[in-house]
C-alpha cells in the first residue's frame, strides 16, 4: 500500500494586509450580504467575483418554499458573471456571511460542496489557479484555488 497527503495552506489575514481589489472583493461580498433573500434560514451570504474584465460581479443567497429550489450566493455570482461576460475568466473569489443575529459571522463560512463543484468549473475555464477569501470577522482566510477546497474533484468525463 502507498499513501497519498492532501495538504492545504490556508494564509490568515486581516483586512488591511489585502490588496487593494482584494478588498474591493470583501467589500462586495459583505454589501451582497444585504441582498440576500433568505427568510427561511435567515443566513445571509455574499459573494463576489472579480473578472479578468475588471468587473467585480456580486451575488448572494436566493431561498425558496421549495427549499431545494434555493440558490447559493456563490452559484448566483458564478453562473450570473459566465452569463453575462462568458469571455472572461475568473480572477478571485470572495465570499461573506451574516449569521441570524444580523451581524458577520466571527469565524470565516466555506462554500458548500455543490458550490465547490461548480467553482471549478470556472477555475478550470479560467486556465490558472482562482483563489478564494473567505471573510470573517476577525480574521480572512486566503486559499490559493478553488482546488485546494476540494483536491479529490470531478471535472471530465
Ligand atoms: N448558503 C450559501 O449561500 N452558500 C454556502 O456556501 C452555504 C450556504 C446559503 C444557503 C441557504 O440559503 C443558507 O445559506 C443556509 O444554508
Amino acid at each position: 500500500m502507498t499513501t497519498k497527503d492532501i495538504t492545504t495552506t490556508i494564509q490568515v489575514l486581516q483586512y488591511d494586509e489585502l490588496t487593494d481589489i482584494e478588498k474591493k472583493l470583501i467589500d462586495a461580498a459583505r454589501e451582497a450580504t444585504h441582498r440576500s433573500y433568505a427568510p427561511y434560514s435567515r443566513f445571509c451570504v455574499g459573494a463576489s467575483i472579480a473578472l479578468d474584465n475588471g468587473e467585480i460581479v456580486p451575488g448572494s443567497n436566493q431561498e425558496n418554499a421549495a427549499f431545494p429550489s434555493s440558490l447559493c450566493a456563490e452559484r448566483t455570482a458564478a453562473y450570473y458573471a459566465h452569463a453575462t461576460y462568458p469571455a472572461s475568466k475568473f480572477a478571485e473569489i470572495a465570499i461573506a456571511a451574516r449569521g441570524t443575529d444580523g451581524n458577520e459571522v466571527a469565524e470565516p463560512i466555506p462554500p458548500c460542496g455543490a458550490c465547490r463543484q461548480a467553482l471549478l468549473e470556472y477555475e478550470k475555464l479560467a486556465g490558472h489557479d482562482v483563489p478564494v477569501l473567505l471573510a470573517g470577522r476577525d480574521e480572512i482566510y486566503r486559499l490559493p484555488s478553488v482546488k485546494s477546497l476540494m483536491p479529490l474533484s470531478f471535472t471530465e468525463f
